[in-house]
């Protein structure tokens, strides 16, 4: 045979077979990335959507076993971790057991739910997960023993505890709380005037998708009419009457404690001193655990007496876009008959209108 064909199939085989290689490690070395790297995508909802490995920093098992789905709040994890665990973290972590939530923040997203859930974690009978479980909506199929895997340890007369605020309204979560302890848990649920609420998941949404999101009162209202678009996620969550009234069906009122997402800004403390009474634990956090920043603009914590101050990530006292007065005076025209009934149903004014 001559040479030069000879040496011509030689290196086709050779390329071929280097690509052939190449390819393969590429593929895996891709698929690699995908399971390790939790990479946002869209959904059809347009929603930001991220799945992520919890970190197993609580105690919990959830780094291991556990996956927890964050939506639409993804910087609101636990924030206090970054400085390391408190002590009482630390012996739970070491001689604790995993053990399902008895009290809940149940509601409502940008109310305050991430100030409150920190705050209470300070306590040291308190062991609370970081990010959000999501179990009740989205994650229910997996069942409560995946649920109780995610929990931080607790040792005995620590209560376990989580916060997702989408719960208060999700159709299915009384019932499924229900199902879980019967009444026996503990639902707290912080509010915030509607209007400013609605204002702030609004806020969200434009630091998420800075362009090509429709102005405020354009997504608000319907176009000639001007009725109010109870559809849109952002004034719908408001109605809180709404939501409460499936709540109620299932628990008493007692069993639910609503905290003033205001007075959460305005005086923190006394806010968590109605929750430690609620929870039916000792009044250990309380103002010393508090100062307000002045460059935040928002009361941060301190982590015990003398303690490492702490405020909350940029997500949470965002800068409100502005939004012309008279689309909010018509929401909160369209809110007060919703408020006044709230007002009754929790059996407190909460002042808004
Ligand atoms: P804004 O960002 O609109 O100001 P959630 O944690 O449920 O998403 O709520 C976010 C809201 O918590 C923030 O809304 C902010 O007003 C409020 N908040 C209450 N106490 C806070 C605190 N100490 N630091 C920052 N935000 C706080």
């Amino acid at each position: 045979m001559p040479k030069r064909p000879l040496l011509a199939m030689f290196s086709a085989v050779f390329v071929s077979t280097y690509f052939f290689l190449y390819s393969l490690s590429g593929c895996c070395e891709k698929a690699d990335r995908i399971q390790q790297d939790p990479s946002p995508s869209i959904r059809g909802n347009g929603q930001v959507h991220l799945e992520l490995h919890l970190e197993a920093r609580s105690g919990s098992a959830a780094g291991e076993k556990g996956r927890v789905e964050r939506t639409s709040d993804v910087e609101d994890e636990g924030e206090l971790y970054r400085d390391g665990p408190l002590l009482h973290e630390d012996e739970a972590a070491e001689n604790g057991s995993q053990n399902l939530p008895q009290a809940i923040i149940i509601g409502v997203k940008k109310a305050g739910t991430r100030a409150l859930l920190e705050a209470l974690r300070q306590h040291p009978q308190v062991r609370a997960l970081g990010a959000e479980a999501h179990f009740f909506d989205r994650h229910y199929g997996r069942g409560l023993h995946w649920y109780r895997s995610l929990m931080p340890k607790s040792l005995p007369g620590q209560l376990t505890m989580e916060k997702t605020p989408s719960y208060f309204v999700t159709r299915e979560a009384p019932g499924r709380i229900w199902a879980m302890a019967g009444t026996q848990t503990k639902l707290l649920v912080v509010v915030r005037d509607p209007v400013t609420r609605a204002v702030s998941d609004y806020a969200q949404t434009l630091a998420k998708r800075p362009h090509g999101t429709l102005p405020f009162e354009a997504l608000a209202f319907r176009n000639g009419s001007g009725a109010v678009q109870v559809g849109w996620s952002a004034v719908r969550i408001g109605l809180y009457a709404r939501h409460l009234e499936r709540w109620l069906r299932l628990f008493p009122r007692h069993r639910l404690l609503f905290v003033s997402g205001e007075r959460l800004i305005a005086d923190p403390a006394a806010e968590l001193a109605r929750a430690q009474t609620f929870l039916g634990i000792p009044q250990l956090v309380t103002t010393q655990h508090f100062y307000f920043d002045s460059a935040k603009g928002f009361p941060c914590l301190r982590r015990g007496a003398g303690g490492k101050p702490h405020c909350l990530g940029k997500s949470k006292g965002r800068p409100h876009p502005r939004v012309p007065p008279e689309a909010l005076q018509r929401l909160r025209e369209f809110y007060r008959p919703f408020n006044l009934k709230f007002y009754q149903m929790a059996g407190h004014d909460f002042g808004w209108d």
